[in-house]
């Protein structure tokens, strides 16, 4: 190992998850969503492992992503969830990586790009607002898929805005407006032989959003996607715990003050440990002032002073503390646990930015337990 800077991702806990997703979701398909690194886990490690426990494909955001792990010898469905720069779309087509349209030029694109019977999956927009083609625009694309000979109709889908706070009625809403796509769909003969809604949230609180399959992210990972549904989400168990060894100890006296700007001061003497991890690793800055706590020797510790690019100081208090002792950022140590989700709270964010924000040069370290 490199550095005293690590995060453990247990594949185990990934197969557990998608298991359950996939006993959840039955007899829809799960579909694991490995984009952004798997979420920050390790893409490879986490398809491989998704799909030996009955994922029967992956979603990627980018092209790229998506020929990494053909040349990685993934030869599953692969989906990119969105459309491409029509430059990538070459390299889509060859690797033959199914892609999202909700335009007539991305459509063309493809056929220019030397798609012949691709598959594609026609997005709707039916809430999001953020990528698909309006519900008035659906029907005539179908059309158009069917009628050129570089695509073919693998699948129609959507995307849900709310479903993690689930009380919302919004939700509902979008169901149905797919519904009622879809059966106009049907009416003017497409039918297309995948259909899917649903995220995590959806796939454990909507059962109406699971259609034929569903994608899957977050909850692959073990994270519930909301407080809302922390009481859905309890057979599910983290992947990832993030970690780093003592580099320094030290006492400080009352009246000390410590880290960039000294914006903490010290009440009385105290021992005061050093971890070789900050805000380029993944460790946002403000941690400090939103009262981030770290676990060593299995009790919270408060993080003082500011956190900085590379290193991050420690409240130890009266204990004894060593060079080399282990420190647990997100993960658990003795009895006491910190979640991604407490990062989210205290950041104003989410548990999916925390795991996202985890850099490339913190080793991951898999273990298959
Ligand atoms: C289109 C689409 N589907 C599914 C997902 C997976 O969402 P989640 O991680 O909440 O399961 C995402 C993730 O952002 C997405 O963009």
């Amino acid at each position: 190992m490199s550095r005293w800077v690590w995060a453990d991702i247990d594949l185990g806990a990934i197969r557990h998850n998608v298991e359950t997703l996939c006993s959840i979701a039955a007899p829809a398909a799960v579909w694991a969503v490995v984009k952004a690194d798997g979420y920050g886990h390790g893409a490879e490690q986490v398809a491989r492992a998704a799909l030996g426990a009955g994922a029967a494909g992956l979603c990627v955001a980018l092209v790229q992503e998506g020929v990494a792990l053909r040349e990685a010898g993934f030869d599953c469905p692969i989906l990119v969830l969105s459309e491409q720069p029509t430059t990538e779309l070459t390299s889509a087509v060859r690797a033959g990586l199914e892609l999202t349209v909700y335009s007539y030029s991305q459509l063309e694109a493809i056929a220019v790009a030397g798609g012949r019977d691709h598959p594609v999956h026609l997005k709707i927009d039916t809430g999001m607002r953020r990528v698909g083609a309006a519900a008035d625009e659906a029907l005539a694309l179908a059309d158009a898929i069917a009628e050129s000979t570089a695509v073919r109709l693998a699948g129609v889908c959507t995307h849900l805005a709310i479903a993690d706070e689930p009380a919302d009625p919004y939700t509902a809403a979008q169901i149905e407006l797919f519904d009622d796509l879809l059966s106009a769909l049907a009416v003017a003969c497409h039918h297309p032989p995948l259909v899917h809604a649903a995220n995590s949230a959806a796939t454990l609180a909507f059962p109406d959003s699971r259609f034929g399959m569903v994608r899957a992210g977050i909850a692959v990972y073990g994270v519930s996607p909301s407080a809302a549904l922390d009481h859905l989400a309890g057979p599910l168990r983290p992947a990832l715990s993030l970690r780093a060894r003592v580099s320094h100890v030290k006492q400080v006296r009352a009246g000390d003050r410590i880290s960039y700007g000294l914006r903490h001061r010290f009440e009385g003497s105290t021992n005061v440990a050093t971890l070789p991890i900050g805000y380029a690793d993944g460790v946002p800055r403000r941690l400090f002032q939103t009262g981030g706590e770290v676990l060593i020797g299995g009790r919270r510790r408060p993080i003082v002073g500011v956190v900085t690019m590379d290193q991050l100081m420690v409240d130890c208090g009266t204990d004894a503390v060593a060079i080399g002792d282990e420190a647990v950022l997100i993960g658990s140590q003795g009895g006491e646990s910190i979640s991604a989700a407490e990062w989210g709270d205290r950041l104003g964010t989410i548990s999916y930015e925390v795991l996202c924000g985890i850099s490339a040069r913190v080793d991951r370290r898999y273990s298959a337990a």
